[in-house]
């Protein structure tokens, strides 16, 4: 009889990728399906480890899951991804957990599963410097059989000195090229209309001399008609060829996640990102030099260790500065053995860390609705993701760059294009009617 399988996904887009993975392994071992935990004979949760937040919330998780392992003897608990490989065989002395699989294990899983059970847990934290996973055809777990990612790369060799990833993730390793052409080419013969490509630092990418621009290239054209969409990219490593590659090929999105952390050239040294502001301010410049329509997003960090009022006004004037169109924003998370852990203290107040990022959110959202306004009377041409949450009456779907839509629509479903005028807007939605 096959074994039902639960999977619950935390973290970044590459989680959800491996997630897929892990599927399509195990359902190479016969196990199936399915998306209700009370029948799941096995309940696995890829897990985050990037800020102390992230992993609470799992330790949360983990006791809910052994409610149901303590009814129905036989169901297996395992934790995979970074949550693993940080905390390893530790997460076995609660008691609570069958198996802990790193992300460079999921190959090993059908049989740490198999050998699992009561007093038997399983552990595989090794990390690799070739797995990519590269043969493995995920099966998609997103409902909507519109937009895929693909993983193109793996680790991070940069060592930013608040992050945890370098040492969850292992050394960075670049996938067969050929292997990520074709399961593009798959992914649209399956009726994906969009994939996003994905790595901690894309612009790092490299396989037999094929570079991301090079990598872009040959997927924008070996699937002209699918949305190509891509992240991170890393200030310091984006190439003029990236962004003539956008430039060159419409089914390329124009939106570029470029993650600052901060605007004070103190704290970007301290955080051990290799580039300064001034660097930044121009890469922003390039961009919209080759692409004037670019969206450009970004990532923040409020208190980090020894940050000054003043560096956290370089930050929001960094933020006036740029005008990104959206961010996401955070307060400084000490990460056990970083660089920044073991170097630096630990040192601003909570009470400071909240009000600083509050003071961003509040910068930005006052941007991001400045950006939505810059779009009222604009065409764009948008892919259908479903019906609109808030109104069935209406659908949505991002435009090219990644703002969400909503519009009254009762002639197209998920997955088709279309065309619509942006008539309103709120910081956060693009109100469009459909045109043509
Ligand atoms: N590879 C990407 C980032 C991956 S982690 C890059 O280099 O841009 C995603 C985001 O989490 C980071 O951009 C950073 O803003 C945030 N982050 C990472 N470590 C953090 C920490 N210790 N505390 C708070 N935020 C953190
Ligand atoms: Fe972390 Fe820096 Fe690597 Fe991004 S580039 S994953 S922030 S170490
Ligand atoms: Fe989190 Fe690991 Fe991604 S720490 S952000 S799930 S690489």
């Amino acid at each position: 009889m096959s074994k039902r399988l639960y999977i619950e996904t935390y973290g970044c887009q590459m989680n959800v990728a491996d997630t897929e993975v892990v599927f399509s392994i195990l359902a190479a071992h016969g196990y199936e399906r399915t998306d209700d935990i009370s029948q799941a004979d096995v309940i696995l949760v890829n897990t985050c480890s990037v800020r102390d937040n992230a992993e609470q919330r799992i330790y949360g998780r983990l006791e809910q899951f052994n409610v149901h392992r303590r009814q129905r003897p036989g169901v297996l608990v395992g934790v995979l991804g970074c949550m693993a490989e940080r905390l390893k065989e530790s997460l076995l002395e609660s008691g609570k957990v069958d198996i802990v699989a790193g992300p460079d294990a999921y190959r090993s899983l059908p049989l740490m599963l198999q050998n699992a059970g009561p007093g038997a847990p399983q552990i595989n934290v090794l990390l690799s410097r070739e797995e990519t996973y590269g043969d493995i055809v995920p099966v998609r777990v997103d409902a909507n059989g519109v937009s895929a990612f693909i993983s193109i790369m793996r680790g991070c060799n940069n060592v930013c000195s608040y992050c945890v990833v370098p040492y969850t993730r292992g050394a960075e390793r670049s996938r067969d090229w050929h292997s990520i052409v074709r399961e593009a080419c798959d992914c649209f013969a399956r009726g994906y209309k969009e994939v996003t490509l994905l790595g901690q630092n894309v612009d790092s990418y490299t396989y037999e001399g094929c570079t991301f621009a090079g990598l872009l290239r040959m997927v924008a054209e070996a699937c002209p008609e699918m949305r190509i969409r891509f992240s991170t990219s890393n200030p310091q490593d984006i190439s003029d060829e990236v962004l003539q590659t956008m430039a060159a090929h419409a089914n390329i999105c124009h939106h570029i996640h470029l993650p600052v952390q901060s605007g004070s050239d103190r704290m970007l040294k301290k955080m051990r990102r290799r580039y300064t502001r001034e660097w930044y301010l121009q890469r922003v410049e390039a961009i919209r030099r080759y692409m004037p329509d670019c969206a450009i997003t970004t990532d923040v960090i409020a208190g980090f260790c020894s940050e000054t009022e003043e560096d956290h006004a370089l930050t929001l004037s960094l933020f006036e500065e740029v005008g990104f169109d959206a961010a996401f924003m955070f307060y400084y998370s000490e990460r056990p053995s970083t660089l920044a852990a073991r170097k630096y203290p630990d040192d601003v107040p909570q009470e400071v860390k909240t009000r600083r990022l509050e003071e961003i959110i509040a910068v930005q959202n006052r941007l991001s609705l400045e950006s939505n306004r810059r779009d009222v009377g604009k065409v764009f041409r948008v892919l259908v993701e479903g019906p609109s949450k808030r109104n069935p009456a209406q659908l949505c779907g991002r435009a090219g760059n990644n703002k969400m839509c909503v519009w009254e629509d009762a002639a197209h479903a998920a997955g088709d294009f279309v065309d619509v005028e942006v008539t309103g807007c709120t910081q956060a939605t693009l109100f469009c009617k459909l045109v043509g």
